[in-house]
């Protein structure tokens, strides 16, 4: 048995579904439900017997310990963490108690069972702990992308709180020889993605006939990667990386932000066309900037490809065009999520910005 953290999320969620697809090994996700958190994602494993739910948070040693010890766990794959830069500058508090403590919590909770262990099976167990590239800070144009060795240079508190736990994680493996290996990935998209990030906030808004809103000039740039492209990185991580080191995981696909809103608009105006036959590119509006907005990532990910045999498959025309369409087909999902916070912190974001 495995055990996700923030499996009730955008990518935990894709990945659990993904797993059970793949595995006959059964799941406990472990999530807080945080405005991120939908169970809903996970609503096509109700009756399946492999996969258990557990509302709780990372930072209860005792839940966690005991979750470890009454089923025999022998895998972490740790995705739970406050996700959104955005928030991360609106109040930073929340990063620091989960992204950082939570993950030192959990990481003792780990240790502890983990030297409990049988000699084999503690040599068999592994905590994963899923990254971002976003803490080695922001490209110029001409820079090479991250490799692994690349500086760490976080710019956000999010990405501060995130380059903190990649830290604790490393040194539970050096100094307490917890077997971990570390993710550093590029911007995911895909089914499930809470609208708050910029490809379904975009087609959410578009649909509504509201402005998409482009912070600053929208040439920064991003390296998308379709979101089972990375659960599938993670399914060959978990099985073959070697211990204490740290993979990188991209999706070959450099974009601006506005030529991606610009492609999102244009797969609308195919598959879902406004009733006046106007484009949905005539609702973009530049807002102003993000603060501290990190230019360009970019992630080298020629070493997974070199150790482990991955490549992304998706391209970004496909990729989107599948995201695009399961948006249009999962209104109940949308409409779900529409009717919760979401809409607070809409406010929040967007009212002062013009
Ligand atoms: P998400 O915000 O969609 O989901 C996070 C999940 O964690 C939610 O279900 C939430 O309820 C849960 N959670 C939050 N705090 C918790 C706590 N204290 N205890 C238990 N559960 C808690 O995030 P995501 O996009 O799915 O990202 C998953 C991981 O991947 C994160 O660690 C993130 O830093 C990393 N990552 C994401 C991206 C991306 O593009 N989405 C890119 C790089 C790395
Ligand atoms: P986001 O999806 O928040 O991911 P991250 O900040 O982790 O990269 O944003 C992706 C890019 O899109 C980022 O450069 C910020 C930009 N963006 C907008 O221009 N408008 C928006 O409304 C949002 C949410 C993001």
């Amino acid at each position: 048995m495995i055990l996700v953290t923030g499996g009730a999320g955008f990518i935990g969620s894709n990945f659990i579904l993904d797993w059970l697809s793949h595995a006959d090994t059964s799941v406990i996700a472990l999530d807080k439900l945080t405005y991120a958190g939908n169970l809903g994602n996970l609503a096509a494993l109700t009756s399946d017997p492999r996969f258990t739910f557990v509302q709780g948070d990372i930072g209860d040693t005792g839940l966690v310990s005991q979750l470890l010890s009454t089923h025999q766990i022998h895998a972490v794959v740790h995705f739970a963490a406050e996700s959104h830069v955005d928030r991360s500058i609106h109040g930073a508090e929340d990063f620091i108690q989960t992204n950082i403590l939570g993950t030192f919590r959990l990481l003792e909770a780990c240790r502890a069972y983990w030297a409990g262990l049988p000699k084999a099976e503690a040599a068999a167990f592994r905590f994963l702990h899923v990254s971002t590239d976003e803490v080695f800070g922001s490209l110029s144009a001409e820079a090479a992308p991250f490799t692994e060795t690349h500086l760490y240079e976080p710019n956000s508190p999010y990405s501060a709180s995130k380059a903190a736990s990649d830290h604790l994680v490393r040194a539970w493996h050096h100094t307490y020889g917890l077997p971990v290996v570390t993710t550093n990935c590029s911007n995911n998209y895909g089914p499930y993605q809470f609208p708050e990030k910029l490809i379904p906030l975009v087609i959410l808004k578009a649909l509504a006939g509201d402005p998409l809103p482009i912070y600053g000039d929208g040439q920064q740039i991003r390296d998308w990667l379709f979101v089972t492209d990375h659960c599938a990185a993670i399914r060959e991580v978990l099985a073959r990386g070697t211990l204490g080191e740290t993979y990188n995981i991209g999706g070959w696909n450099e974009q601006a932000n506005l030529s991606v809103v610009h492609a999102i608009c244009e797969l609308l105006d195919r598959l879902s066309p406004r009733a006046n036959g106007a484009s949905y590119a005539h609702q973009i509006t530049h807002v102003a900037d993000r603060p501290g907005h990190d230019r360009r990532y970019a992630i080298d990910a020629r070493k997974i490809e070199r150790e482990l045999g991955w490549r992304p498959s998706e391209t970004f025309e496909t990729g989107l065009e599948k995201t695009v369409q399961w948006y249009l087909q999962n209104a109940d999902w949308v409409q779900n999520v529409q009717s919760g916070t979401y809409r607070d912190w809409v406010r929040q974001n967007y009212t002062e910005r013009s």
